[in-house]
C-alpha cells in the first residue's frame, strides 16, 4: 500500500485532529457506551443500516482519543467502500511508514465497511493474537457476522453493536429539543408526526422537498444494499427481486411472510424466496418477529412477519398516507423501536410480545373496549398480570381480572424507556 493512500484516510497524522465535518459535533447514544470500551482488549464491532451514522462515530471516537493524547499516528483508519486491499499489507505498510512497534506501543486500528474484505476475520484473529497491544475497532453496513463460523473464529474476542437510525430521543435532541423542555403540543408533537412518517436518518430532516428526500433514500440506502453490498456478499441473480420484496414488505409493514404463496405468486422457488428475504434481514432493511410460544421452539416453523426497519423505506413506496396506514407506520416505530422479536397469533392477536409483556398499538381517536380483548386473552393464557395499549392520546391504567392494563400515549412510550 502506498504512504500517499494512507496518509490520505489518515489527515490527522499531520493535522492532529479530526477533520470536524467527520467527527460531527452530535453524539449518538451509543457513542458513549462503545467510548468506554475503547481501552480494554476486545475487537469492537459497529454495523447497521446504510446511512445510520456508523463512520461519524468512527471518526468521534478517533477525535476523542486525540483530545485524550492518544499520538496522532497511533491511530489507522481504513475503508474497504471502493478500495480493495489486503489486511496485512495495510497493516505492515503502517508499520513501516510510521515506524510503530505493535509489541511495544498501543495502536487504535479502525477498518470501515470491513465486511467487503475477504477473509477479514481470519486476518483479524491473526493479528489480535499476536499483538495484544492494537485495539480494532470494525465496522460494517451488513451484517459482519452472516457465517456463523465468522462469530466462531471471532469468539471470545469481541464485542458487537449495532446501529439503527435515531431514537425518537435522538431525534428531539439532534433538532434542538431539549429534555427539560419536552412539552407536548410545543415541542413534541411537530416532530412525532415527521419522525413517524419520515423516519430516523439523520438527514432526514434536511431535505427541501419530499421528491428529493425519497430519491436519497432510495440510491444511498437501498440502491446501494440492494445492488452493490448484498450482490458482494451473496450470489444472486436478479436484484431487482430484492426490490420487489423490499417494497412488498414496506407497503404491507407487519406482512405474514408466507415463503409457498409467494413462491406461487413471483413464480420462484421457495428457497429463492426464503434466500432473499434473509439477505434483506442480513442489510438490516427489514426486522422479522417469529409467534411467540412460551416455553418451546415452535415458534420457528410458523409465519413470522415482516417489517422495514425504518420508516424511511415506508414513506418512500407510499404517496398516500392515510390515517390507518398511518397507524402502521406508528406500529413499526414501535417494533423497531424495542427491537422486537415476536408477535403473538393465535386465536387473537397481538402486535409485540416483549419480555413476555403483550403490547398493541392502537392509533386512534378513541379506545373502545373491545380494544382490550386480545391483551386480556393473552394475559390470561400466559398467566401474565400486565400489558400494554400504546395510545394516540389516551393515557391511563385500567384493571381487569387477569391484570393491568397501561394505556401509554405513543410519544410517551418512544421516549420513556423505563417501562422495561
Ligand atoms: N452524529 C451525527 N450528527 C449529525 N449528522 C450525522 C451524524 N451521524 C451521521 N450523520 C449524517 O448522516 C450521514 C451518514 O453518516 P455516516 O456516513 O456516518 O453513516 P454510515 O452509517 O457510515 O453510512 P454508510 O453505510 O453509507 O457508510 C452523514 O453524512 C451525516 O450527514
Ligand atoms: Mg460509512
Amino acid at each position: 500500500m502506498e504512504q500517499i493512500k494512507l496518509e490520505e484516510f489518515n489527515h490527522w497524522w499531520i493535522t492532529n485532529k479530526v477533520d470536524e465535518d467527520l467527527a460531527l459535533q452530535f453524539k449518538r447514544d451509543i457513542y458513549n457506551i462503545i467510548e468506554k470500551r475503547i481501552e480494554n482488549r476486545f475487537i469492537l464491532a459497529l454495523t447497521g443500516l446504510r446511512r445510520v451514522g456508523k463512520t461519524t462515530i468512527l471518526y468521534q471516537l478517533i477525535q476523542n482519543l486525540i483530545e485524550k493524547k492518544v499520538e496522532p499516528t497511533n491511530i489507522l483508519f481504513f475503508s474497504f467502500d471502493d478500495n480493495k486491499a489486503e489486511i496485512s499489507d495495510i497493516i505492515n505498510s503502517y508499520k513501516d511508514f510510521q515506524k510503530k512497534d505493535f509489541r511495544k506501543e498501543r495502536v487504535y486500528i479502525f477498518f470501515d465497511e470491513i465486511q467487503k474484505c475477504v477473509n477479514w476475520e481470519n486476518e483479524i484473529k491473526k493479528y489480535y493474537d499476536l499483538y495484544p497491544k492494537i485495539k480494532f475497532i470494525i465496522s460494517g453496513s451488513e451484517s459482519l457476522f452472516i457465517k456463523k463460523r465468522m462469530k466462531e473464529t471471532l469468539a471470545g474476542r469481541l464485542f458487537d453493536f449495532v446501529l439503527a437510525t435515531f431514537t425518537f430521543n435522538e431525534y428531539l435532541k439532534f433538532n434542538g429539543v431539549n429534555e427539560s423542555e419536552f412539552k407536548y403540543e410545543t415541542k413534541i408533537k411537530p416532530f412525532l408526526h415527521s419522525f413517524i412518517e419520515r423516519g430516523g436518518f439523520p438527514e432526514s430532516l434536511s431535505f427541501k422537498n419530499d421528491r428529493e428526500f425519497r430519491e436519497y433514500i432510495k440510491a444511498l440506502v437501498v440502491d446501494k444494499i440492494v445492488y452493490q453490498d448484498i450482490p458482494k456478499l451473496f450470489k444472486i441473480q436478479d436484484p431487482e427481486f430484492l426490490k420487489v420484496l423490499l417494497e412488498l414488505i414496506a407497503t404491507n409493514p407487519g406482512a405474514y411472510i408466507d415463503y409457498q404463496s409467494l413462491s406461487k405468486q413471483f413464480d420462484k422457488d421457495r428457497r429463492i424466496i426464503k434466500n432473499y428475504i434473509s439477505y434483506l434481514k442480513e442489510g438490516f432493511l427489514i426486522n422479522m418477529l417469529g409467534n411467540y410460544r412460551k416455553g418451546s421452539i415452535a415458534t420457528l416453523r410458523k409465519k413470522k412477519r415482516a417489517y422495514p426497519t425504518d420508516n424511511s423505506l415506508i414513506y418512500l413506496y407510499t404517496s398516500n398516507i392515510n390515517s390507518d396506514f398511518f397507524g402502521k407506520m406508528v406500529e413499526t416505530c414501535i417494533v423497531n423501536c424495542l427491537n422486537a422479536t415476536t408477535f403473538w397469533k393465535d386465536n387473537g392477536e397481538i402486535d409485540i410480545i416483549h419480555k413476555g409483556i403483550p403490547i398493541e398499538v392502537k392509533y386512534q381517536e378513541k379506545i373502545n373496549f373491545g380494544d382490550f380483548k386480545n391483551l386480556r386473552e393473552f394475559m390470561k393464557k400466559f398467566n401474565r398480570h400486565e400489558g400494554i395499549l400504546v395510545t394516540k392520546i389516551d393515557e391511563k391504567t385500567i384493571d381487569f381480572d387477569e391484570g393491568s392494563i397501561k394505556l401509554i400515549p405513543v410519544h410517551k412510550f418512544l421516549l420513556e424507556e423505563r417501562y422495561f
